[in-house]
Order: C-alpha cells, then sequence, then structure tokens
C-alpha cells in the first residue's frame, strides 16, 4: 500500500527577467534546475517582468520579450498544472507588498547592494528610485509565498540576503509572519562563461554574439559559436587550472550529458579541441531541439498562452493576497470591507 505523505512540500520560488534572449547560461544555470525541482516541490515561477522597467524599455519589444520568455519557459519544462507560473506585473500583491516592505528597508542597505552600484554605473543617465528599490520588490515576491527555499545565482545571493533581513526585521516587530527563505544551492548546475572571454560569464549583452548561444539560436549558428570557443594552446580534454575555455565546455558538455569529467576525458582521449568542440556543439543542438520544436508551436498558439498566464496569475494572486492581508492586518491598516 502506497503511504500518503502528509507532509507540507517546501516552497520554491524564483523568477527571471523577461529582458531579451534567454541563453544557455540562463538556461543551465537555472532554469534546467528549476524543471526538476517541480516534482520534489511545491514550485511558484514568475516572469519579473516589474524588475525589468527599472532600464527603460521599447514597449514593442518589451511586450514581445515577455509573450516569449513565457513561451519559451513552457517549452523548456516549465508544467503550470504543477506550477504556477505568472507575469509578475498581473498580480498586484506584488507591488503593494513593495511599497509596504520599502518602508522595512533602509536606504543604507540597499546602498550597499553591488547590484544597484553596478547598473547605476552602467546606465549612469537613469539611476531612477526603482533601480534603488529593486531589492524591495524581490523582497516581496519572494515573502508574499512563503517561500522556504529560492534558487538564486551569486549576482542575486546578496538580494536574497536582505530579504532574508527584511523578513526577520518584520517578524520581530510584530509577530511570525514571514517564511525566511534560504538560498537553494542546485546539486548540479553550471555557471556558464562567454565563449569568447571565458573569464566572464555568458552573457547575453555581450556585444560580440559569438560569445553566448541563445536556446532559440539555430542549429548551424549554435555549431559555429562553439567551434569558435576560445580555449588555450593545449590540446588534452581535460579539465585544469588557467584552462577556463576548456573547464567551461566539460561543464556544459557535463550538465547536457549527465557524463563525469572523467568519463568525458575519458571519451576525447587521443582526440582534439576541434573534436570536443563539435561534440558540445551538437549535444547543446540535440538538447535544445524538442524545447525549440515546442516554443514553435507555442508562440504561434497565443490563446493558449493566455490561457496559462492568466491561471497562473488567478493562483498566485490567490495565495500572495493571503499573505498580503496579515501583513496589511498587523501593521494597523483598517481591513477592507469589500
Ligand atoms: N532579480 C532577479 C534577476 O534579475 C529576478 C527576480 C525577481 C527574482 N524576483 C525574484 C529571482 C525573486 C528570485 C526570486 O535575476
Amino acid at each position: 500500500m502506497e503511504t500518503e505523505n502528509t507532509e507540507r512540500k517546501k516552497v520554491i520560488f524564483s523568477a527571471i527577467q523577461p529582458s531579451g534572449t534567454i541563453t544557455l547560461g540562463n538556461y543551465l544555470g537555472a532554469l534546467k534546475n528549476w524543471i526538476t525541482l517541480q516534482d520534489e516541490y511545491d514550485c511558484i515561477f514568475a516572469l519579473a517582468d516589474l524588475h525589468t522597467i527599472t532600464v527603460r524599455q521599447t514597449p514593442a519589444d518589451f511586450r514581445r520579450h515577455t509573450l516569449e520568455a513565457y513561451a519559451l519557459l513552457l517549452a523548456c519544462g516549465i508544467d503550470p498544472e504543477k506550477s504556477p507560473f505568472f507575469i509578475q506585473s498581473h498580480v498586484n500583491t506584488h507591488a503593494q507588498l513593495a511599497w509596504i516592505l520599502n518602508c522595512y528597508t533602509q536606504f543604507g542597505e540597499l546602498q550597499r547592494m553591488t547590484q544597484f552600484k553596478d547598473k547605476s554605473a552602467k546606465h549612469a543617465d537613469n539611476v531612477n528610485a526603482g533601480l534603488f528599490t529593486y531589492p524591495s520588490l524581490m523582497a516581496a515576491d519572494i515573502l508574499l509565498y512563503q517561500a522556504d527555499l529560492v534558487p538564486v545565482g551569486a549576482d542575486q545571493k546578496q538580494h536574497l540576503e536582505l530579504t532574508r533581513n527584511i523578513a526577520e526585521r518584520f517578524n520581530s516587530a510584530y509577530s511570525p509572519t514571514f517564511t525566511v527563505p534560504d538560498a537553494y544551492i542546485p546539486k548540479q548546475g553550471a555557471r556558464v562563461m562567454s565563449l569568447q572571454d571565458p573569464s566572464k560569464k555568458m552573457s547575453k549583452s555581450d556585444e560580440n554574439t559569438n560569445a553566448y548561444v541563445a536556446v532559440l539560436d539555430k542549429p548551424e549558428d549554435i555549431l559555429r559559436k562553439f567551434k569558435r570557443a576560445v580555449t588555450d594552446s593545449d590540446s588534452h580534454v581535460c579539465r585544469a587550472e588557467g584552462k577556463d575555455g576548456i573547464n567551461n565546455l566539460i561543464g556544459i558538455y557535463s550538465c547536457i550529458t549527465g557524463k563525469t569529467d572523467e568519463q568525458i576525458e575519458a571519451e576525447f582521449e587521443g582526440k582534439g579541441y576541434g573534436d570536443f568542440k563539435t561534440a558540445v556543439g551538437e549535444a547543446v543542438i540535440e538538447h535544445l531541439r524538442p524545447i525549440q520544436e515546442r516554443y514553435a508551436d507555442y508562440i504561434k498558439n497565443k490563446d493558449f498562452l493566455e490561457k496559462c498566464y492568466t491561471e497562473g496569475a488567478q493562483k498566485a494572486l490567490a495565495i500572495s493576497t493571503r499573505t498580503l492581508n496579515k501583513v496589511m492586518k498587523k501593521i494597523g491598516f483598517i481591513p477592507k470591507a469589500f
């Protein structure tokens, strides 16, 4: 007889910004893990479009990027039946709680955020208040769902730390209200580096398009980018200090095929970098092929997408409203009578 598991599954919340191209780095570093987490946890996923407008967007492109990102994440394997998957701006509680949390976040704390410092240097002509309070919106995203765990990359760790501080501060000022979230460190995942300068993270904003692979790149482009990947002057396929390019390719190949470093080294024993680069390119192409096919299908089907993101937003609204109501009541707002 099956034993029923009555224990509550842990809640995972994560989000990604719909700000253009989704790269192999986003996929292997984050999205691929999201997919596997769906069985073990109660996952909730969002497209953080409110965060995206901290940098100026062209309306038509922004709309298109958001819809494309939604379709692509479904194609990657987010199952909206299992995991509510919504567009942040559709769920009003996020902006509402973000305002409230702004009042429980110190200026000095926000000022210390390295992402704020980096982004305000990069967009010096538009250092807006939203860029500054970005972390309180992110805290709202997470705390509204009482998330236990948040998968985040290294660049978002500081924001998660701040989220924990805000949650603890609120809980001790009133009474336990928010679950204090932990970072989720994936068992497997790759920090994918640029194919042209493997000391830098792969980034879609790289002006050299050979530096990154987009999940929707054509097979011939993917193969070409891998063949041109910058490596060292050695020819032995093995991980080693200083062989950043090869280490990166081994990481990608391992993540895609599930092979260990030892297996990969054995497979390419006696072969050169050329063979290895081609093999990595081909493995990536084959892995992405079904995702690209599903994407092509979904993006044509606007009704289906609308149905998915509407249902996702309705589920998210129901969960997050419970938290927002509790918070407002504790602070002393008069409860709405309608
Ligand atoms: N700030 C994150 C990024 O740019 C995206 C994000 C928004 C997020 N809200 C979140 C990530 C909540 C995790 C949890 O990558």
